[in-house]
């Protein structure tokens, strides 16, 4: 059997992003997978550069998009809401028709600086990716709180709560591939 693909998005674009660390390490739990990170630094959306043709990271993100089997999207919480990396990445998928993100399976988790590990940027990921028919498997949230605190040096969690979680939702989605 092929593996599936599974094409992570950080919301953070920083190198040492604790969403990225988060998504690598559920991407490590899923077991066998072609793994490919996606990139988000891309161009803010403009209408008048669509117009134009869409820049050449954007066509591939489009393409990454098409071919995974499901994306694990790493949701950092920036002033209470969804970060724009990720608003401006989703609005760029959001644009070919037919859509590419239309029943296209996705895994959201949050890791943030603050005590409520993200929870309020989760939601409206979950509801921006709801309404464009994003199939989100469902579960208890995964937010990491306090984020500095519970990754080791090699990116994996260490808080076995929030491990188990993690390995739970991952097997939910080998389920749904399978
Ligand atoms: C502009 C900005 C706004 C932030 N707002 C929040 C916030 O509303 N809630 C929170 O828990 N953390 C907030 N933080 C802290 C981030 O959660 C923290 O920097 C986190 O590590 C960012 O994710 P990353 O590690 O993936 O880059 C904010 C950080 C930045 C840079």
């Amino acid at each position: 059997m092929t593996k599936p693909v599974l094409l992570l998005l950080s919301g953070s674009l920083r190198k040492e992003s604790f969403n990225r660390k988060l998504i690598h390490h559920a991407a490590k739990t899923f077991g066998p997978a072609e793994v490919v990170e996606g990139d988000l630094d891309l161009p803010l959306f403009n209408e008048d550069v669509e117009a134009i043709g869409n820049p050449d990271k954007v066509e591939t993100l489009f393409e990454q998009v098409k071919r995974a089997d499901a994306l694990i999207i790493g949701a950092p919480e920036y002033n209470k809401g969804v970060s724009g990396p990720l608003k401006n990445g989703i609005d760029w998928l959001s644009r070919p028709q037919p859509s590419i993100l239309k029943d296209k399976i996705a895994v959201v988790m949050s890791a943030a600086g603050g005590r409520t590990g993200g929870e309020t940027a989760h939601f409206m990921t979950v509801s921006i990716l709801t309404q464009l028919q994003v199939n989100v498997v469902h579960g208890p949230l995964i937010l990491v709180a306090q984020a500095k605190n519970e990754f080791d040096e090699s990116g994996a969690l260490t808080n076995d709560f929030l491990a188990k979680q993690v390995a739970a939702r991952m097997e939910r989605l080998r389920g749904m591939l399978s």
